[in-house]
């Protein structure tokens, strides 16, 4: 599949649309809604989990993986979905959740029976330690926080689980367990789904013997299954057994990456997948990578990410953009200001520079397109992610409550699980139920699809015009990237270059005036103006005064 050229889209299915007015969006609400994401230009879409779950983790904790959860709709809504898909040219990329199951999953259920039920070793069951075995077997701790281990007294053995504990982690050590994901995968396949996004894809295998992790607290024993020995040849099996015989795109989300070990797995010389989701760039508001820590805003972070991902790739593997989906806070009132409407226009089009003009596939979270914004005030509550109330529990033994909660209010998932917001009508025109399965956001009456489809100069037709303008400009598609040293924590400077051609992404991060001087090396250039999110940028790259946000960018000549 030609993924280099390629934008997707990013569906959250619970806060999408929902025809049938429970409150939860559905199938049958997102065919409502193609023409609408055909619109904005995008080649595909990445649906987060549609299969049954008993949404401990909303879908990423799956009990059946060859059915559609009934919330959602059934196989016969599914099966229109990919047909009405296909038909406007938007490939389906599925979720993969083969780190864990569901605890409702029914080999999981059957492994819980007894010691020696053939399903035991589908899962990491263990004695535990200390008298009675009444400690975890070793010292892992989840990335929900806690021990990793539960202990279940039918059998009086503990079981694994990286995340929520209604999540066991599968045993790739077992080859029935890959066997039956290539089951599954060659299922969805024959459905003609036409690709994957693998979560948390390069924890799969685990270190033989379970030993302790190093550490305290935090992700205690990673250095026992991040990007583990055996990882690749999992992917790869998987590759050459299912992807590669039907026309594919995967995109694996990893965990602790950095750029030598994504290339491990996507270097085009040897990929077992064919791009990577990174973290690197969406950690420049907290305090290291941790999300219930937040921190100021820092450009640098950012600008030296993308420095290592872009040039790191370069020539070698294929990078992903995006700075948003369904774990991250929205990120217009992050990397920019929303302190005043004006503030949050400008600011969402600047990143959308920012994102569009770098190296890579562009994946557009549902409602970033339209400037959506985390949710304020939301009550204890009010929240439903698992990852929420267990980091609470944690953070208020450390910060005490009200830090605790302040703290997590910033960067917890809920804010981007919020409904769509399509109009100005109750609920957004997401529902027409009163009671949606999470808050809509008090601002939809002005942030909203509708409200933007007409005018010429809203975030929404912004990015239609950036995700059009990619497709027939290869610099943004193939170029080298250079960071121009220049702007500080201020500004953001950048060029492409392919085939002698060349453009420079100048972004002002600052909610003030910045006066920029051309550097020198860009003195003698001739230019003009490609896109700007002002109406009346200067349309020759010249010494001038940016406004708050101002994001422009030159073609060089
Ligand atoms: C990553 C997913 O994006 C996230 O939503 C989920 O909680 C974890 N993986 C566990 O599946």
């Amino acid at each position: 599949m030609d993924y280099k050229r390629m934008s997707f889209y990013q569906v959250y299915p619970r806060s999408y649309c929902d025809s049938n007015g429970d409150g939860i969006g559905d199938i049958k609400g997102i065919i409502s809604k193609l023409d609408y994401i055909a619109s904005l230009g995008v080649n595909g879409i990445w649906f987060s989990p549609l299969y049954c779950s008993p949404n401990a983790d909303y879908g990423y904790d799956i009990s059946n993986y060859r059915d559609i959860n009934p919330e959602y709709g059934t196989m016969e809504d599914f099966y229109e979905l990919i047909e009405q898909m296909h038909k406007r040219n938007l490939k389906c990329i599925m979720d993969l959740v083969i780190n864990h199951t569901s605890s409702q999953h029914e080999w999981f259920i059957k492994s819980r029976q007894s010691k020696d039920n053939p399903y035991r070793d589908y899962y990491f069951w263990r004695k535990g330690r200390g008298k009675n075995g009444l400690l975890p077997p070793n010292n892992w701790t989840s990335f929900f926080t806690g021990s990793a281990w539960k202990y279940d007294e039918l059998t009086k053995e503990w079981y694994l689980h990286l995340f929520d504990d209604y999540q066991p982690d599968l045993n790739y050590d077992n080859p029935r367990v890959i066997e039956e994901v290539e089951d599954i995968l060659t299922y969805w396949l024959d459905k003609g789904v036409d690709g994957f996004r693998c979560d948390v894809i390069t924890i799969l295998n685990k270190t033989k013997g379970l030993p302790n992790g190093k550490g305290k607290l935090v992700l205690v024993g990673k250095e026992h299954y991040v990007d583990n020995v055996d990882m690749k040849s999992i992917l790869a099996r998987l590759k050459r057994d299912c992807l590669d015989k039907y026309d594919t795109y995967t995109v694996g989300e990893s965990v602790l990456i950095t750029v030598d070990k994504a290339l491990r797995y996507i270097d085009e010389k040897d990929k077992v997948l064919d791009t990577i989701f990174a973290f690197d760039h969406m950690n420049a508001d907290n305090v290291g990578g941790i999300r219930q820590l937040p921190a100021k805003f820092n450009l640098n972070i950012l600008k030296k990410a993308n420095q290592r991902w872009q040039n790191g790739l370069y020539g070698k593997a294929w990078n992903t953009n995006y700075l948003e989906n369904h774990d991250q806070a929205r990120i217009v009132g992050r990397y920019c200001s929303i302190a005043t409407e004006q503030l949050r226009v400008k600011g969402a089009k600047m990143l959308a520079n920012v994102m569009l003009f770098l190296s890579g596939t562009p994946y557009i979270y549902q409602g970033q397109e339209i400037g959506m914004t985390s949710m304020p005030n939301m009550s204890y509550d009010q929240h439903k992610d698992t990852d929420y109330f267990r980091s609470y529990q944690l953070l208020k033994k450390i910060f005490g409550r009200k830090t605790a909660l302040a703290k997590l209010s910033v960067l917890n998932r809920d804010n981007a699980r919020t409904p769509m917001q399509w109009n100005a009508e109750p609920q957004a025109g997401f529902s027409i139920n009163h009671q949606t399965w999470l808050p809509v956001n008090p601002n939809y009456l002005t942030v909203n699809v509708e409200s933007q489809l007409d005018d010429g100069d809203s975030i929404l037709n912004y990015y239609k015009q950036l995700i059009a303008l990619r497709v027939d400009t290869d610099e943004m598609i193939f170029g080298t990237y250079t960071l121009l040293n220049i702007g500080g924590r201020k500004l953001y400077a950048y060029l492409r270059e392919y085939n002698g051609k060349r453009l420079l992404v100048m972004s002002n991060f600052t909610d003030k005036q910045y006066s920029m001087r051309v550097p020198k090396c860009l003195r003698n250039c001739n230019s003009h103006l490609l896109i700007s999110n002002y109406q009346d940028s200067p349309i020759q790259l010249t010494d001038c005064v940016l406004r708050p946000y101002e994001s422009i960018v030159y073609r060089l000549i």
